[in-house]
Formats: C-alpha cells, sequence, structure tokens
C-alpha cells in the first residue's frame, strides 16, 4: 500500500533526475546553437533568388536593377507625319488670296485647304507645318520634293470648323543674270486655285509650340511670313469665336515685334488692331517697318533696333519664367536679333550668351527660321 509520505519522498528523489535531464538538453542545444551563430557569421550570405524585373534593355544599356520610371515624352500627344511624301494627302484648296495693299513689295498670299476628307484625319496644332509638294517635275525629271511652310491658321482653321488649314506664302523671286527667277513650290501655291488638288504632308514642328500655361507671356519676333505662326498663336489668344472653341484663356500678355519693308505689306493688319483694341492689357504690337522708317544709325528700321529701344521692358519679362519667346522668319535676321539681345541684356546687367542656352534649355526659346 502506498502511503501519501512515500508518494511524495518518491516524487523528491525523482527531482534531481529531471534536472539532469533538462541540463543536458539546455547545453547540447546552447552548443548548437552557439556553432550555428558562429557558422552564419563567417558565412557569406546566400543569394535569394530574385525574380528579375522585365525592363526593355537596349544594347547599349546596362541592365537596371531600379524599377523603371515612367517618363512621359514631351508632346507626345502633338501629331506628326500623318502623312508623309509617299503617300501624300491630296487636299483641295478653297481659298487664295493676297494679304498685301495697294503699293507692297512682291506677292503674298493666304491659303487654305480643305482637310476633311483625310483619312487618317490630318489634325495639327499651333506652331507646326505642313509640307506641300508642287506638281510637276525637277530639272532631272524627278517629281519636285517638298518644301515646309508654317500653319497660319489655329487648329480650328479660318472658319471654326475644325477641317481646314490655312497658310502665307510669300512667292520667292530673285534676279540671276539678268533674268527673273521664280521660285518653284512658292509661285505654284500663290497661282493655285480654289477647287485646286494639292499633295500635302505632315503635319511636322514641335519646336514653335505654345505653351499650356494660360498666364504664360508670349514675346514674337517676326519678320515677313514668319507672321505666320504668330497669327496661330494671336487668334487662339483673342479671336472671340476661336476662344469659344478652345476654353484656352490666355491671361498672359503678348507683344509681337513685326517687320515688313512697308506699311502696305504689313500682314494681317487689321485683325491685329481689333485685338489690340480689345484687349490692351494683353497685346502689345510693335512694328519695324524697314523701307519708311529709320533706326537710330539712320538705316532701315529693323525688328532688332525695335527690340534694343524696348530692352528694359522686354528683359524684364524675359526674366520672369513664364515669358517664352519665338522667332520666325528671315534666317538673316538671327545674328542682328542676337546683337540686340546682346546689347539689351547688358544695360540689365545680364549677359545673354549665358541666357541664352537657359532659356532654350528651359523651352522658353523658340526658332524657326528659313
Ligand atoms: P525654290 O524654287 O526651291 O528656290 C529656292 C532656291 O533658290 C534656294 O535654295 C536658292 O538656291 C535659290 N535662291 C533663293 N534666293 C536666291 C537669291 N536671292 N539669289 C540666288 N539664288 C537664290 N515660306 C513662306 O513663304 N511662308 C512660310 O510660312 C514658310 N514657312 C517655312 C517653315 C519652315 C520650317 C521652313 C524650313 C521654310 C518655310 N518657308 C516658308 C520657306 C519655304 O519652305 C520655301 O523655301 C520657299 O517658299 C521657297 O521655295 P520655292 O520652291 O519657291 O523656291
Ligand atoms: P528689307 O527688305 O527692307 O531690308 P518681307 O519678307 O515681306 O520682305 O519682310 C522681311 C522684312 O525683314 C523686311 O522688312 C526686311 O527688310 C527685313 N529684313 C531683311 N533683312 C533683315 C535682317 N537681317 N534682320 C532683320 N530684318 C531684316
Amino acid at each position: 500500500m502506498y502511503s501519501q509520505a512515500k508518494v511524495i519522498a518518491g516524487g523528491l528523489a525523482h527531482i534531481p533526475v529531471v534536472i539532469a535531464v533538462f541540463y543536458f538538453i539546455l547545453t547540447t542545444f546552447n552548443k548548437r546553437a552557439l556553432k550555428f551563430l558562429e557558422e552564419a557569421k563567417t558565412k557569406k550570405p546566400e543569394p535569394k533568388a530574385v525574380e528579375p524585373k522585365k525592363v526593355a534593355i537596349s544594347k547599349t544599356e546596362a541592365p537596371k536593377t531600379e524599377a523603371p520610371k515612367v517618363v512621359k515624352k514631351k508632346h507626345a500627344d502633338v501629331p506628326v507625319n500623318i502623312y508623309r511624301p509617299k503617300t501624300p494627302y491630296e487636299g483641295t484648296v478653297i481659298g487664295n488670296y493676297s494679304l498685301l495693299k495697294e503699293g507692297a513689295i512682291g506677292r503674298v498670299n493666304h491659303i487654305t485647304f480643305d482637310l476633311k476628307d483625310s483619312d487618317p484625319f490630318l489634325n495639327y496644332v499651333e506652331g507646326q507645318s505642313i509640307g506641300i509638294m508642287p506638281a510637276g517635275e525637277d530639272a532631272n525629271g524627278k517629281p519636285h520634293k517638298l518644301r515646309l511652310y508654317s500653319i497660319a491658321s489655329t487648329r480650328h482653321g479660318d472658319d471654326f470648323n475644325g477641317n481646314t488649314v490655312s497658310l502665307c506664302v510669300r512667292q520667292l523671286q530673285y534676279e540671276k543674270d539678268g533674268e527673273t527667277i521664280n521660285g518653284v513650290c512658292s509661285t505654284y501655291l500663290c497661282d493655285i486655285k480654289p477647287g485646286d488638288k494639292v499633295k500635302i504632308t505632315g503635319p511636322v514642328g514641335k519646336e514653335m509650340l505654345l505653351p499650356d500655361e494660360e498666364d504664360a507671356n508670349i514675346v514674337m519676333l517676326a519678320t515677313g511670313t514668319g507672321i505666320a505662326p504668330m497669327r496661330a498663336y494671336l487668334r487662339r489668344m483673342f479671336e472671340p469665336t476661336e476662344k469659344e472653341k478652345n476654353k484656352w484663356n490666355f491671361k498672359g500678355k503678348a507683344w509681337l515685334f513685326m517687320g515688313a519693308p512697308k506699311s502696305a505689306n504689313l500682314l494681317y493688319e487689321e485683325d491685329l488692331q481689333r485685338y489690340l483694341t480689345d484687349n490692351p492689357d494683353n497685346f502689345k504690337y510693335t512694328k519695324a517697318i524697314s523701307r519708311e522708317q529709320q533706326n537710330t544709325k539712320g538705316g532701315r528700321m529693323y525688328i532688332q533696333d525695335r527690340v534694343l529701344e524696348s530692352a528694359n521692358e522686354l528683359f524684364n519679362m524675359i526674366e520672369d519664367e513664364k515669358t517664352h519667346i519665338y522667332l520666325c522668319g528671315l534666317k538673316g535676321m538671327e545674328p542682328g536679333i542676337d546683337e540686340a539681345m546682346t546689347k539689351a541684356a547688358e544695360e540689365k546687367g545680364l549677359n545673354w550668351s549665358e541666357l541664352r542656352p537657359q532659356l532654350k534649355k528651359s523651352g522658353r526659346w523658340h526658332v524657326e527660321t528659313y
């Protein structure tokens, strides 16, 4: 028979045995654990199996380990090359009239083409150009190459229906060996009649696009047909029906410097005067009429002379990062503009040769000369 005392005594007698077993287990475990830790310290970590990232790698690019950044291409939504020289669109001429007044020099026409049957639709934005392929062949019996022309209409067209494009074309004429030579494409364009079919390519160009910001300031330096893109900008800003269509509520300051040989050569003058009357706080218009006005040296008045006269006000605007400058027209005006900007900048204690690349880099200096 077991008495209670015997059971307790028996239990107590087992305690050392239980402790001994526990001690044995603990020391064995600790030794192994220490060994494992020691091993872990000296061993190089095993490379983890990583799922390779799916990154498009060009031949010259090193594999990227970071997640690729989604970089939105600038102006990616602007249409380009919808029609190319091999498959141009045949647009129908719907208007061709002279932009010049009595007594003007040369020939400059406003020409409009119907685009409504184009498929894919030939859409464009302000500041782009289209290509024109003149009919006929060159001296080698090959079809004439295309010539580019700045678009003078807004994307909504002159009739606001969004299915036309307009150009502002000066006929090229020069004398050679006592003979008058007419430019091939400019003469073809100035001579075409409503109903004629014309081969059109494009649109092209992203250099002369307007900024999206409604409070941007737009300085425009144009000679002759260089007014073409500026006319589109100014219509977008100030033409009432166009504004209703585009919903772009321009709030900045637009300043046009326009160079023409005679008053009778000023292009789109009535429209510009109307914009001035209607928007006196937002539009400034400065003319340089080379053969009627003189600069301070007694020479022909060019837009660069006007730039110098307005140096202070102009550079106050340029110092504002909301200001964009657009230059369009004769290639020959570029050195003159550069020289004037250099002098004008100096008057403000600025260095134009440093400033211009900065403006270009920040997308505020836009040039299209020909
Ligand atoms: P061509 O028959 O091609 O003759 C031109 C050639 O004649 C020249 O290459 C040169 O070799 C020679 N030549 C020219 N002048 C003389 C001279 N004085 N003495 C001797 N040889 C000479 N034009 C516009 O009217 N409006 C625009 O809006 C417009 N936008 C343009 C936009 C861009 C981006 C570019 C690049 C050009 C633009 N032009 C514009 C110019 C246009 O593309 C043509 O160059 C211009 O119309 C002359 O083409 P053409 O076929 O009549 O002349
Ligand atoms: P000009 O011809 O009197 O020397 P258009 O294209 O209608 O002929 O107009 C171009 C305007 O640009 C004209 O007034 C012309 O003057 C002017 N111009 C000519 N050369 C330059 C130049 N290097 N810099 C600025 N303007 C110029």
